[in-house]
């Protein structure tokens, strides 16, 4: 049987204007992960925000920030995210010259250490650096934006991650247009961690659509 799934709210899809309150509301509300998503511009073609802004979010729950950095370079930057109270800093295979050395910097920091892929971006990509990661995140949506459609091929990937996972404790994170309607496959393909940013915030109850999330990823 699958273990139990956890769910990680993008705040990418909250208002921006009243950050803290949602954060207190996603905690409130049952999430287990809080998804930051970290746009540098050049890497994807958005930008958000950085190290101060997660700071001040810091003080607004107790559960585990987990920081997606999509920017490039993502290596001189990661001592400040670690500083500013991420708790998994997770970095993409196609970022920087040397992944190996960012996920031993993320390591050295006392930091979870996550590794994520493109859409394009095959398994085998992250086969060398196993033993290194403590998560491996999906990208379901070519990253940039919110409110995305879900590609489907990303099913097969996260079937053979499962595979070359093994009995390591990495958790198989998947973001991007993940909702109830396709969390249940993403699941049964082998992911434990949710990344839901619209199909969260969207509606006003995050307890209702957390835990339709939570109920559907089960089956
Ligand atoms: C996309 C981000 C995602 C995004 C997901 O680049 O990495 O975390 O917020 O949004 P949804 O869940 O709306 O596809
Ligand atoms: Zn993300």
């Amino acid at each position: 049987m699958t273990a139990a799934v956890k769910i990680a709210p993008s705040i990418l899809s909250a208002d921006f204007a009243r950050l803290g309150e949602e954060l207190r509301a996603i905690d409130a509300a049952g999430c287990d992960y809080v998804h930051l998503d970290v746009m540098d511009g050049h890497f994807v073609p958005n930008l958000t925000f950085g190290p101060p802004v997660i700071k001040a979010l810091r003080a607004h729950t107790k559960k585990p920030f987990d920081v997606h950095l999509m920017i490039d370079p993502a290596q001189p930057h990661l001592e400040a995210y670690a500083k500013a109270g991420a708790d998994i800093i997770t970095v993409h295979v196609e970022a920087d010259a040397h992944l190996d050395r960012s996920l031993q910097v993320i390591k050295g920091l006392g930091k979870k250490a996550g590794v994520s892929l493109n859409p394009s971006t095959p398994a085998e990509s992250v086969a060398y650096v196993l033993d290194k990661v403590d998560l491996i995140l999906v990208m379901s949506v070519n990253p940039g934006f919110g409110g995305q459609s879900f590609i489907s091929s990303q099913i097969e990937k996260i079937r053979r991650l499962r595979q070359m996972i093994g009995d390591r404790p990495i958790e198989l994170e998947v973001d991007g247009g993940v909702n109830a309607e396709t969390a249940r496959a993403v699941v049964a393909a082998g992911a434990n961690v949710l990344v839901a940013g619209s199909a969260v915030f969207t509606g006003t109850d995050y307890r209702a659509t957390i835990g339709a999330l939570r109920r559907a990823a089960q089956g």
